[in-house]
């Protein structure tokens, strides 16, 4: 069932101390992390969040395209301005742990996990990806913009993603209020911010823990290149560095636009 997006319910059920009080929200829009780019300094504030229920130019990773039918998912946008102008994949994989968790408690079973470096997978297909962008004025760090897909009430994929998409919905086996399901989404990635700012070990350890292929031999792709040799999967450190064993004992560390995953 499509509908339009209900603010008062949504607003209702959050419970944040800064997060999603400022919402734009657009029935449709180009992106909102495009739109969250674009605005002026002088209109941002830290937690200000952007809604919308169709993009016409949604954008994913790798400047793909992202696509959703209006009206049924979640395409919105997050805006922060940290002291901390660093560490921002740890903050792109503490919401995609939020998200992780949102998932396993609704549906009551440990059926999602964070695909890294930003892809969240349901049942072993993929429900959401994170869009993580910087905006700076000059060289000074001006905004981070958190853009998040989450396929919640859509029933039928394109031939092409048929099978490798689903959605909440799909998998609980009714339709998903997207108001109640969102408030209580952001209250979680608010939480986990809070522990990114403290640096807190805890937060690292449960990224890993649910970071498919954690603690395997897996392969590798190296700028591109396929390896010859599989790597143990040691986690992120707390710096969002990748940290791989090799077959000498040694451990390498990635950035995660250096390589690719390939776990199965
Ligand atoms: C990916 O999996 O490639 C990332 C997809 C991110 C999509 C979201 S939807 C809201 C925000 N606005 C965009 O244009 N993209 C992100």
């Amino acid at each position: 069932m499509s509908s339009t997006f209900d603010q008062s319910v949504f607003l209702q059920q959050l419970n944040t101390q800064w997060l999603g009080h400022s919402v734009r929200y657009f029935e449709e829009l180009e992106s909102t992390n495009t739109y969250l780019k674009k605005l002026a300094p002088e209109k941002i504030e830290h937690g200000l969040f952007c809604l919308t229920d169709y993009q016409t130019r949604g954008r994913g990773q790798y400047e793909r395209r992202w696509e959703t039918e209006k009206g049924r998912n979640l395409t919105f946008s997050i805006v922060l301005t940290p002291a901390d102008t660093g560490r921002f994949h740890v903050l792109t994989l503490a919401c995609a742990l939020a998200i992780v968790e949102k998932l396993n408690d609704f549906l009551s079973a440990s059926c999602a996990a964070i695909k890294w470096p930003n892809d969240i997978i349901l049942n072993d297909k993929k429900t959401a990806g994170i869009l993580t962008e910087t905006v700076f004025s000059g060289n000074t760090f001006d905004r981070l913009i958190i853009g998040i897909g989450l396929n919640i009430n859509q029933q039928k994929f394109s031939d092409e993603l048929e099978d490798i998409a689903t959605s909440v919905s799909l998998e609980k086996g009714e339709t998903i209020n997207r108001e109640k399901f969102l408030a209580d989404l952001l209250n979680r990635i608010e939480y986990k911010y809070t522990l990114w700012e403290q640096q807190q070990a805890s937060l690292i350890k449960a990224i890993n823990r649910n970071i498919i292929g954690y603690g395997q031999w897996i392969g590798l792709k190296i700028d591109d290149e396929i390896q010859d040799e599989l790597y143990k999967l040691l986690g992120i450190d707390e710096n969002g560095a990748l940290l791989m064993l090799n077959r000498d004992g040694g451990i390498d560390s990635f950035s995660y636009e250096q390589i690719q995953l390939v776990t199965n």
